[in-house]
């Protein structure tokens, strides 16, 4: 334990089981010395497993549907309250797709399904940081992290509407970014993440597939949620203090490949 976080109070969306991403990230948190409250949609509570992850953390859980302003209103303020002063990070790892849901092909998407896409996934984000930011919520310097993936820069086929949604959410990380930053001081970035098998991710058509793939094409291979967590929680601490409205690649070194000798002998195993 190096005490990265020490005195620090975080808000954590997206628990959902032992598989998330932010799942990790808070057990992380906690190692390095942060008090924080979790929160998911009421949906998601039923399922019972966050008590698990609250119990072990010492925390709290707040309810809040990320699309009602209502519900991140009185998550902030009960935040607060909960753990006595200003927030100092956020993570948002929330992404939900109907159109993914239902395997609904790109160029068919069902409207009132991108919408709520859009809703849960990207402007979720903007409604996070706007109710901080009317609320005075985060501390100065503090740190935003919303988790991404490539599909915003590159074109996979089965991510369908979601591509477009996460390319929504990383500009909202750095357009409020400078807003929140020149005011408050407030960072606020992306990570972009790995194919990681949780709920969300394996909920993609063709998943495990892709999922070889793109560990294959990595020199160091696809980033587990484990090593995802590492780094927000640097992101999260003052370390990077200088850090913002990036979209920060986690990924093993898959982005900047173009293919791999892995891959070209899964194509031509034959030749020498
Ligand atoms: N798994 C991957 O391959 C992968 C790769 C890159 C990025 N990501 C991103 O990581 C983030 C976390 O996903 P995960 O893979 O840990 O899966 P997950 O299914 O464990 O987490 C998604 C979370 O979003 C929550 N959520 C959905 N609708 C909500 C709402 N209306 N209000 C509040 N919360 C809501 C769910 O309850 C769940 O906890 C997502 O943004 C996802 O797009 C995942």
């Amino acid at each position: 334990m190096n005490n990265l976080l020490k005195g620090k109070r975080g808000i954590i969306t997206g628990a959902l089981d032992k598989n998330s991403i932010a799942w990790k990230i808070a057990e992380k948190a906690h190692e390095q010395g942060a008090t924080f409250v979790l929160t998911n949609a009421p949906i998601a509570m039923r399922m019972g497993e966050i008590n698990e992850l609250a119990e072990k953390t010492g925390s709290q859980i707040i309810p809040a549907d990320a699309t009602n302003t209502e519900d991140l209103e009185n998550l902030y303020i009960k935040a607060q309250e909960i753990l006595g002063g200003k927030i100092d990070f956020v993570l948002h790892s929330i992404g939900m797709s109907v159109n993914i849901r239902k395997k609904i092909p790109y160029v068919d998407s069902n409207y009132d399904y991108f919408m709520k896409g859009v809703d849960v996934s990207a402007l979720s984000l903007h409604k996070m940081l706007s109710i901080a930011k009317h609320l005075d919520a985060i501390s100065e310097g503090g740190s935003v992290v919303a988790l991404t993936y490539m599909a915003a820069q590159r074109t996979y086929p089965f991510y369908t509407d979601m591509a477009d949604i996460k390319a929504m959410l990383e500009s909202i990380a750095r357009s409020f970014g400078y807003h929140y930053g020149v005011e408050k001081k407030v960072r606020i970035n992306t990570v972009s993440q790995s194919p990681t098998k949780t709920t969300a991710g394996t909920g993609i058509k063709g998943f495990n597939d892709f999922y070889d793939y793109a560990d294959a094409i990595a020199p160091l291979g696809n980033a587990d949620a484990e090593s995802c967590a590492d780094y927000c929680i640097t992101l999260f601490s003052d370390l990077t203090r200088m850090v913002t409205m990036q979209n920060l690649f986690h990924d093993g070194g898959y982005s900047s490949t173009g293919v791999s000798a892995k891959v070209m002998d899964m194509l031509y195993p034959e030749q020498e």
